[in-house]
């Protein structure tokens, strides 16, 4: 019998990536979502590219803890993949309550639901935010983390925590927590990929929708910075990668290979990148022209991160293979799928 995995927020951008290449690895999947972000786009594409329609999907929040005790009680979960969370760092300055409430207590109702269900196993769906401004590059699990400057990146930091704590306290739950880097891109089919509600806060996301004539023109947020080329250095992990670091992940969770109960992995290529650089290799491998203008420093941005990807490529025998051009043209393919839908 194959084991279920649970992915809470699967409907969403990195959750339908994940689906994918869990059941491409003979997983079951559950997925749950409340669809405050998402609409059933990237679900029904999900369904395309695996070839199966009768994908279990319940609609629900996992702040609602009767609901959240409910789907663990109905269905035998193996392990828990959560993405359910609010993601959008200005709105999280803006309305802090928001995001401590979503993204805590739903966490909060899962693992108390996977205690007393019997499923042991937790992935939390951390970032590379929990690292700040890095003091040494590349960062690795034991850079420490510096104090949060917004409240989303706070509920990252917080919930490692919870999940360190209780794993600590409860000897039936185990987990990891994956700390991301950028996720960009989408699935080569591009049948699913990222779908941003309005104006995209996120680089690549922007530049596909400027490509596309939805937005006059990408604003690149500062060349004056102390890199090589002025603009700042970013990790960035093509969605595809990255979700196959999920599959390796649970498999190390579910054949009882971890080392200790709770355990950390960055999720990066390694290979820092200019958003100059990205802006540079979108355009010419996909043969076109971005209208682009150099404005002032975004605030809260950092200058400069990535990864040190040495523990998961060892541990979870991972390791990040597409490149940069494959991602991007995967990130335009995608978004001109969106444009033959509208
Ligand atoms: N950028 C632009 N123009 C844009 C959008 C972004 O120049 O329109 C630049 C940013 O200034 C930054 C880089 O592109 O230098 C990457 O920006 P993103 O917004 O795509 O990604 P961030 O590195 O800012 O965001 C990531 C994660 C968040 C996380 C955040 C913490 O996506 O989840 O790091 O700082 F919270």
């Amino acid at each position: 019998m194959s084991k279920r995995v649970l992915v809470s927020g699967g409907a969403g951008y990195i959750g339908s990536h994940v689906t994918v290449e869990l059941i491409q690895a003979g997983y079951e999947v559950l997925v749950a979502d409340d669809m405050s972000n998402c609409d059933l786009t990237c679900f029904e594409g999900v369904k395309k590219i695996t070839g199966r329609e009768d994908i279990p999907f319940v609609k629900m929040s996992f702040c609602d803890e009767a609901a959240t005790e409910k789907l663990f009680s109905d269905w035998k979960i193996d392990a828990v993949i959560h993405f359910a969370a609010f993601k959008a760092v200005g709105e999280s300055v803006e309305d802090p309550l928001k995001y401590y409430g979503n993204n805590l207590n739903s966490f909060v109702n899962v693992i108390g639901a996977a205690r007393r269900h019997g499923c042991r196993n937790i992935l939390f769906s951390s970032s590379a935010t929990v690292y700040g401004e890095p003091d040494k590059q590349p960062v690795t699990e034991q850079t420490p983390r510096k104090p949060s400057t917004s409240p989303y990146g706070n509920t990252k930091q917080i919930c490692e925590d919870i999940l360190r704590d209780c794993v600590a306290a409860y000897p039936e739950i185990r987990g990891i927590a994956l700390r991301y880097f950028n996720p960009i891109g989408a699935h080569p089919s591009a049948l699913i990929g990222e779908l941003p509600r309005g104006v995209p806060n996120n680089l690549v996301p922007y530049i596909t929708q400027t490509a596309a004539g939805r937005r006059e023109c990408l604003n690149i947020f500062g060349n004056d910075y102390p890199t090589p080329d002025g603009t700042c250095l970013r990790d960035f992990i093509d969605i595809v990668d990255l979700a196959r670091a999920h599959v390796c992940a649970v498999a190390r969770m579910l054949d009882d290979k971890m080392e200790k109960e709770y355990e950390i992995f960055n999720v990066g290529t390694g290979r820092p990148l200019s958003v100059m650089e990205l802006v540079n290799a979108f355009q010419k491998v996909n043969n076109l022209k971005l209208n682009y203008k150099i404005v002032p420093r975004r605030a809260g941005d950092i200058i400069a991160i990535w990864a040190d990807p040495t523990l998961a490529n060892e541990k979870l025998g991972w390791k990040a293979t597409r490149t940069t051009e494959e991602t991007l043209a995967a990130a335009w393919a995608w978004e001109k799928h969106l444009m033959g839908k509208n």
